[in-house]
């Protein structure tokens, strides 16, 4: 038996075939909840990296089938002494070491770009949970790597909604938010945000629980937001925001943004969401989060659920999702790996 990993470029449409067959057999196997991604958008995902980032991908064959694949995130503005990677193996070829031979692949790259630390992701089953495949943890322990950050998955079920319990909370938070203005856009941020969009998502890793993991706060500035607004756009995503306004200095003091793809109308995933520490405690959070689901929900008839993360020890944020209905569905562990 051979197994041999090579990189490929995502200009490549045999490679790109070969690992979006690869990530949907596995999406389907170990994560049957979540939203697959088709042969179009999954290439446009690889063609249009977010700024900021190299990303290096490579497929891992045993005896000439493509069985893995794995993507190294280099970022370049920020974070230079760590590369992100995810691996994965289609489900009918696992424990054949083809995890293991992408695994030293993904540190060479990163050790050859003067790397100093590696970090991924794997899914866990939470107590009462969603069964998760425990290959994740066994491989990310076997490689060396440390527990660095416990996360869950909450899901919010739109055919759960309670519309009543929802505008009653809703009523609260603007009775605790008068004075503020709420704005609502899809697609580009309008000019007069777009710094404020970027001074609050640079201060996301300063602000949101980290545990262990070793990160220093992205810089983002208002180019980068365009940048990424871009590349959203190439991917095909649609995308709503909320915020809301500062009445004496007119600047935008909190944010949210829901983010649903082309290939699966019935799914988001909830990005960012965030209020500057000077202006906590007026339900800002809860605000934002309330209007753009009802904002969504006006612009996308078949969205069913809603994903998010967050740390398993960020009280604040949780309580504001399970008050809107977010359940948990499974536990998420950040690894790191010291080089
Ligand atoms: C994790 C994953 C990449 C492993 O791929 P694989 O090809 O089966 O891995 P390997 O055969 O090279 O296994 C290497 C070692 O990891 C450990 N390991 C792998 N799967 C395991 C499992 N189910 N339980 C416990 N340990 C496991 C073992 O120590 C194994 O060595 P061994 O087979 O000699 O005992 C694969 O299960 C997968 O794609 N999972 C979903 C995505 C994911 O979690 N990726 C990891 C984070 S990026």
């Amino acid at each position: 038996m051979s197994i041999v990993v090579a990189p490929f470029d995502t200009a490549d449409p045999a490679a790109v075939d070969e690992a979006h067959r690869i990530a949907t057999a596995v999406t389907v196997a170990d994560l049957p909840d979540f939203p697959v991604e088709d042969r179009e958008e999954f290439g446009a995902t690889l063609a249009h990296p977010m700024p900021g980032n190299v990303i290096v991908h490579a497929l891992a064959r045993i005896d000439g089938v493509a069985v893995g694949r794995v993507q190294v995130r280099l970022s370049q503005l920020d974070n230079t002494d760590l590369a992100s990677v995810t691996i994965e193996v289609d489900p009918e070829h696992r424990r054949r070491g083809a995890g293991r031979a992408l695994f030293a692949y993904a540190r060479r790259v990163a050790v050859d770009d003067r790397r100093k630390r590696l970090f991924w992701n794997a899914v866990t089953t939470l107590p009462g949970g969603a069964v998760r495949p425990e290959a994740g943890a066994g491989f990310s322990a076997a490689m060396g790597a440390e527990p660095a950050l416990a996360e869950v998955r909450r899901r919010l079920e739109i055919a759960r909604l309670d519309d009543a319990a929802l505008d009653e909370l809703l009523a609260g938070a603007r009775s605790h938010a008068a004075g503020y203005r709420v704005v609502g856009w899809h697609g580009r941020t309008p000019d007069e945000y777009v710094a404020d969009v970027a001074r609050l998502e640079s201060r996301i890793i300063t602000d949101a629980p980290m545990g262990d993991l070793e990160m220093e706060p992205e810089k983002i500035d208002s180019e980068r937001i365009r940048g990424i607004e871009a590349a959203l756009t190439a991917r095909g995503r649609r995308v709503y925001h909320q915020g809301a306004v500062d009445p004496t200095t007119g600047r935008l003091v909190a944010w949210t943004m829901l983010d649903v793809g082309a290939s699966a109308p019935w799914h988001a995933w909830q990005a960012t969401t965030i209020v500057d520490p000077d202006h906590r405690g007026h339900r800002l959070g809860l605000l934002v989060k309330i209007e753009n689901l009802r904002y969504a929900l006006a612009r996308e008839p078949q969205l069913t659920a809603i994903d998010t993360w967050n740390a398993a020890v960020n009280d604040y944020m949780i309580s504001i999702n399970e008050r809107m209905g977010f359940r948990a569905v499974d536990g998420w562990t950040d690894w790191q790996l010291a080089l």
